[in-house]
C-alpha cells in the first residue's frame, strides 16, 4: 500500500500530534510498548508521543551499540529526564562488534546490525518487559531509498515483505513514516523539544558504523568518534544540513616526526539539503578547511592525510557506505 506523504508545508502539527497519539494507543490497548531512543529528532519525536499516548507503557531503552557519538548516551538519558522519560541504556557494545567482525561489504554491515538490534538486543528486550509493539521513527526518505535500492536503511521491513511479527516477534508502529525530515522537526517543536533537539543534525541508524570503510572495529570507531568531535565543533556554525568525517580503508604514505609513517585517511563531507534526497557540498571557507584539516591531524591519532569531498548527492549519498 502506497504511503500517503504528509509535506512540511501541508502540516498541522497539533492536530498530527492529537491523531497519531489516538491511533498509538487505540493500537496498543492495555499492553505495553518498547521504543529505541538515539537522541536524533526522529526517535525523540516519536518518543514523546509515545509517552503522550501511553504513558509509562510505554518502556524507553537507548541502545549502546558502541557505535554513538562521545558522550552521547549521557546527555540523551539526562534530557530526557527533564521531560519526565524514564531511559534505561542497554549496554550491546559486544554484541554489535562481534556481529561486524570480518565483514566489509556495506549492505552485509548495515544488515548485521538490524539483525543485532531487532532480532537480537530487541528481541530479548521485548521477551523481558512482554511488549507486543515496537514504537519506531521510520520517515518516508528511509522507506523511498530502501525501496529503490539505493541503501537498506537498518529500520525497513514491511516494504521489503518481512513481517517483523513473523521475524522478531512483534509489531512495528511507524508513526512517522508519512514526513519527512522538514517534517518531523515541526512536529518534535510542537511537542514541546528543545532546538538543540528539533534541529539536530541527522546520524544515521548505523551510526558511526556508516562512516568507516572496511572492517568496522573498537579501534576504528574510536579515530572516527574522535574526527566526528573535531569536524561537529569546527562546523556547528556552518548552518549546513549535515557534517561528518569518514574513515578510509586505504593507507597512505606521510611524515610524521622526519620519519615515514604510512598512516590514515580523512574525508570530510558538509552537505547543504532540505530534505536528505538531494545534496550538495557546503562553500566552506579556505580558512575554516585549514583550520579543521589541523586540528584533524594533530587529534586524531594516525591521520596523515585530509580531504574534502564536493560532489553532490546523486550520485553520491549522503554516507559513505
Ligand atoms: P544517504 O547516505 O542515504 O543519507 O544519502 C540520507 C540521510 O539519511 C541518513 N541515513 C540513515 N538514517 N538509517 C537512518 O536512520 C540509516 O540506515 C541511514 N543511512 C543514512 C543520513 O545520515 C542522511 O541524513
Amino acid at each position: 500500500m502506497e504511503i500517503q506523504e504528509i509535506t512540511a508545508s501541508g502540516l498541522k502539527p497539533q492536530e498530527f500530534i492529537q491523531e497519531k497519539a489516538r491511533e498509538i494507543a487505540a493500537t496498543v490497548g492495555d499492553g505495553v510498548a518498547i521504543n529505541a531512543l538515539s537522541g536524533g529528532v526522529d526517535s525523540s519525536a516519536v518518543t514523546m508521543l509515545g509517552h503522550k499516548a501511553l504513558g509509562s507503557k510505554l518502556k524507553t531503552y537507548f541502545i549502546n551499540n558502541g557505535l554513538m557519538r562521545k558522550d552521547e548516551p549521557e546527555q540523551i538519558v539526562s534530557l530526557f529526564a527533564k521531560f519526565g522519560v524514564k531511559v534505561e541504556i542497554v549496554e550491546a557494545q559486544e554484541k554489535f562488534f562481534q556481529a561486524l567482525k570480518g565483514i566489509t561489504d556495506p549492505e552485509e554491515k548495515r544488515e548485521a546490525i538490524t539483525q543485532t538490534f531487532y532480532k537480537d538486543v530487541f528481541g530479548k528486550l521485548v521477551r523481558e518487559s512482554g511488549a507486543k509493539y515496537l514504537l519506531q521513527g521510520t520517515i518516508l526518505t528511509d522507506v523511498d531509498e530502501t525501496v529503490a535500492g539505493i541503501k537498506r536503511q537498518h529500520n525497513v521491513f514491511a516494504q521489503l515483505g518481512i513481517d517483523p511479527q513473523e521475524v522478531f516477534g512483534y509489531k512495528i508502529i511507524e508513526p512517522l513514516v508519512q514526513l519527512r525530515k522538514d517534517g518531523v522537526r515541526r512536529v518534535a517543536e510542537a511537542l514541546g523539544l528543545p532546538k538543540s533537539t528539533f534541529n539536530r543534525m541527522p546520524f544515521p541508524g548505523p551510526a558511526l558504523c556508516a562512516r568507516v570503510i572496511g572492517e568496522v572495529t573498537p579501534e576504528k570507531i574510536n579515530t572516527v568518534r574522535i574526527a566526528t568531535a573535531v569536524v561537529e565543533e569546527e562546523l556547528a556554525s556552518s548552518g549546513a544540513f549535515q557534517y561528518m568525517a569518514i574513515l578510509h580503508q586505504d593507507r597512505v604514505t606521510g611524515i610524521r616526526d622526519g620519519k615515514r609513517d604510512f598512516g590514515l585517511q580523512i574525508e570530510i563531507r558538509c552537505w547543504d539539503s532540505i530534505d536528505a534526497r538531494n545534496a550538495g557540498p557546503t562553500r566552506l571557507a579556505y580558512e575554516q578547511l585549514d583550520k579543521l584539516v589541523k586540528r584533524m591531524v594533530t587529534e586524531v591519532p594516525g591521520v596523515v592525510s585530509v580531504t574534502y569531498n564536493i560532489t553532490a548527492k546523486p550520485p553520491s549519498t549522503m554516507e559513505a557506505i
